[in-house]
């Protein structure tokens, strides 16, 4: 998969797995990394899935309608793209902790309905269920931040209860951020995000 791999300076830091949102690329949340843990190593990936010109991580066939046989190949994908590139920058496969926003919150999410150990913890803006039905891996050692807005036309609040219940479900522990805004990627959400990490990862 296309993508960027920065070596960080900080060996006992997790590692920043990258998922931009639709129309995205892999250098769109590269500021947003640094900002969270300037030390941390990243790899940021670039969406296999053009819809239209614009990148993303798997397909739909409307607004908020996944294509779940292309969400669960892309799913798939992504995961031994990270097992590959964990191999090829030496990097400790158990300490990867994502971030995405929208569309990549989603696969991350995907990611973690999948595979016990895809990932170590989530940074989650404005994520979606990914797809329902599904029987969750034990999630219990992994820590999840989402942000949300009361007011997003993408993703109803119910949506994000939802998700939240699926995960805890599965033993995860949840930090859920509500703002009064949108789907955009706000300021202050970023702020909470870093705040977070830096209570669970560096306390
Ligand atoms: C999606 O995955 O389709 C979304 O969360 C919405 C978007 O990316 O625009």
């Amino acid at each position: 998969m296309k993508h960027i791999y920065e070596q960080g300076t900080d060996n006992t830091a997790p590692v920043l797995l990258l998922l931009h949102g639709t129309g995205g690329t892999e250098r769109d949340l590269l500021g947003i990394a640094k900002h969270i843990d300037e030390g941390a190593s990243v790899l940021s990936v670039r969406g296999n899935v053009l819809e239209n010109g614009m990148p993303r991580f798997f397909k739909r066939l409307a607004e908020g309608v996944f294509d779940i046989e292309d969400l669960k190949f892309r799913t798939e994908e992504l995961n031994n793209f990270i097992d590959q590139a964990a191999e090829q920058y030496s990097f400790d496969r158990s300490k990867v902790v994502a971030i995405g926003y929208s569309n990549g919150a989603n696969i991350a999410a995907s990611l973690m309905f999948h595979y016990k150990d895809a990932l170590a913890g989530a940074i989650l803006h404005h994520p979606m269920v990914p797809l329902r039905g599904m029987k969750l891996p034990d999630l219990s050692d992994k820590q999840i931040f989402i942000a949300a807005g009361e007011n997003d036309p993408i993703c109803a609040p119910q949506e994000t209860e939802e998700l939240n219940e699926l995960l805890e479900g599965a033993g995860a522990s949840i930090e859920l951020l509500w703002e009064r805004y949108g789907h955009q990627l706000s300021r202050s959400e970023i702020e909470a995000a870093k705040a977070w990490y830096e209570k669970t990862y560096k306390s």
